[in-house]
């Protein structure tokens, strides 16, 4: 039930010349339920209407008839209120959520239509930073949240495997590297011989040419740069697993930059048929001075394509490919540039599809002062930090609850949660410090807070008696009209818009914000009610149905930011 949309419809007919969808437009919760549950601020009507908001606050009120859903209804300093009756709503409330269960919150808005989330994308050979951690966390809650408001979403990750990168990673493999310090440290090793490459470069300069050339061999399909590249690809993807399976996150396409490659020429010609293509001193451009931003650089004067040119191929194959209604590029603000002249070069090659396409920029991330990363490629490996957020995790479940079964499942669990949910707990622009103290705080507004509430949840239902808890059919919902039910009720029914708001906004720090908003509701009710002890049965089984309702909207939500909701912590 949307009670905007609900009361929207009746007035609407009491409102002349002003439509159902404006009204519910206007429509507000109060943030203090003293002006009731819904409030109708008339201040914009009144102009269209000719009256003064006051006068149509006490129209609508002498108008109002008698409505089960109502127990009263007001006009104060040109409001209309609405108070809802508390049990009519609980009833309404907790019946949804319990009939919907899982899907609770969930809409068909997309009509199965496509939408293509670009997300994570690291680079290879490269480490898996931080940067790359918040681009995940974010696509991944994205990926959940269209499709449970009823899109299709199709991940890709746009891995960076292609590039000249590859050339000065070869010829410094073929000069330093030893096959089982690579296959022993991965990454690691990779990152160095390419750190030294660079160091060695700055005397030896003809060291870029001979990388410049490997480069050549690897676009050309010369066998043995083929072989190496596939190599540090498989080592690079083999560590980014290892992140995916312990983030839970899943991609439906790996089809990176080298995917494009035989894709190049097509997009060339294209640019230049349509008069998009000028040559610059050997190279080849989109000018873009027209609309204020410098050219987009298609083809090096050395003839090599570029990150430009293989995100114009992306962007042509995934339309062909999935046909989307939505594109969205998930990475740091700092590429602003590098998408706005992307889905300007794809509107003048005449695709009217490069409305659909959108970047979703993210803020900086550093950890309490410390840099994440330097020119020498010293940067906090994401691994080690998931792995001391578990092992923090651990100790800190050590201390409190030390009689926990499955503590390292757990502490996985809400270790991985903290860190996940510290990245989407501020709108995403936002540059972020990481905290430890501030991330693992069971008490603060976070991850293992709101898993914390949750596991309260089912910790009560637990110690019920099983006949109590395995209907709530015909519970009554008059036992839920005091202040701390209805504090509750009204935080659980806002869940469906706030999904809602974080699609279309594109922004799941919406949805982790209201799941503390939930989880502080639900622990003001926990104090001060009795469940388990209430002597009325009646009371129980209603007080019981709304710790379920709770249990199911926390995991819901947490589900769509990727965090699992393990039942005892
Ligand atoms: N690999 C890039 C990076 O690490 C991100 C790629 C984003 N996706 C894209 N289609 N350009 O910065």
């Amino acid at each position: 039930m949307n009670y905007k949309q609900w009361l929207a419809g009746q007035l609407t007919a009491k409102l002349e010349g002003i439509s159902q969808e404006a009204l519910a437009e206007l429509i507000e919760y109060p943030p203090n339920p003293q002006m009731g549950d819904l409030s109708l601020p008339c201040f914009k009507l009144s102009k269209q209407l000719r009256k003064a908001p006051q006068a149509i606050a006490e129209e609508l009120k002498a108008g109002w008839s008698d409505n089960a859903s109502v127990q009263r209804v007001d006009a104060v300093s040109g409001y209309f209120n609405v108070f809802l009756n508390p049990a009519v709503f609980a009833n309404e409330v907790v019946g949804e959520v319990l009939t919907r269960q899982d899907r609770y919150g969930s809409q068909e808005y997309g009509q199965g239509r496509n939408i293509v989330i670009d997300f994570s994308s690291p680079n290879i050979a490269k480490t898996f930073h931080i940067g790359h951690l918040r681009s995940t966390v974010i696509g991944n809650a994205l990926y959940n949240i269209f499709n449970f408001m009823g899109y299709n979403s199709v991940g890709v990750n746009h891995l960076g495997d292609w590039g000249t990168q590859f050339g000065k990673l070869i010829v410094a493999y073929k000069l330093w590297g030893d096959q089982a310090a690579v296959e022993a440290e991965g990454i690691d090793e990779l990152q160095r011989i390419y750190v030294k490459f660079h160091d060695e470069a700055d005397v030896k300069p003809e060291l870029e040419d001979e990388a410049r050339a490997w480069f050549v061999k690897l676009e050309q399909g010369d066998e043995e740069a083929h072989k190496l590249w596939r190599w540090f690809v498989d080592i690079s993807l083999k560590e980014f697993h290892k992140m995916y399976d312990l983030l839970g996150v899943k991609f439906d396409s790996y089809a990176g930059e080298s995917f494009y490659n035989d894709k190049m020429a097509e997009v060339l010609d294209e640019l230049k048929t349509k008069n998009l293509l000028e040559e610059d001193g050997g190279a080849l451009l989109v000018r873009l001075d027209d609309f204020n931003m410098p050219p987009a650089l298609m083809v090096k004067k050395d003839g090599g394509t570029l990150y430009h040119t293989r995100d114009v191929a992306a962007a042509k194959y995934r339309k062909n490919t999935y046909d989307f209604d939505k594109a969205v590029y998930v990475t740091d603000a700092g590429q602003s540039l590098h998408f706005n002249q992307l889905f300007k070069v794809i509107e003048l090659m005449g695709y009217d599809w490069s409305k659909q396409m959108q970047h979703v920029p993210f803020g900086k991330v550093s950890l309490e002062g410390a840099k994440l990363s330097t020119r020498k490629g010293k940067v906090v490996n994401l691994e080690d930090l998931l792995g001391k957020a578990i092992e923090k995790t651990r100790e800190i479940i050590e201390e409190k609850n030390p009689n926990l079964e499955n503590k390292d499942e757990v502490a996985r669990k809400v270790g991985v949660g903290a860190i996940i949910f510290n990245d989407l707990s501020n709108n995403r622009i936002k540059d972020i410090v990481f905290s430890w103290d501030e991330a693992l705080n069971f008490e603060g507004e976070t991850g293992p807070y709101v898993q914390y509430t949750h596991a309260r949840a089912c910790s009560v239902l637990s110690k019920a008696d099983p006949s109590e808890t395995q209907s709530f059919e015909g519970f009554d919902p008059k036992h839920l009209e005091n202040e701390e039910a209805q504090g509750v009720l009204r935080q659980m029914y806002l869940f469906k818009e706030r999904v809602e708001q974080a699609m279309h906004k594109l922004e799941p720090s919406i949805i982790s914000r209201y799941l503390v908003d939930l989880a502080q509701s639900f622990n003001r009710f926990y104090h001060e009610c009795k469940i388990l002890k209430a002597e009325d049965a009646e009371v129980r089984k209603a007080r019981l149905a709304l710790v379920e309702s709770v249990r199911i909207t926390l995991k819901n939500g947490l589900a769509l930011i990727g965090i699992e909701a393990p039942e005892k912590i």
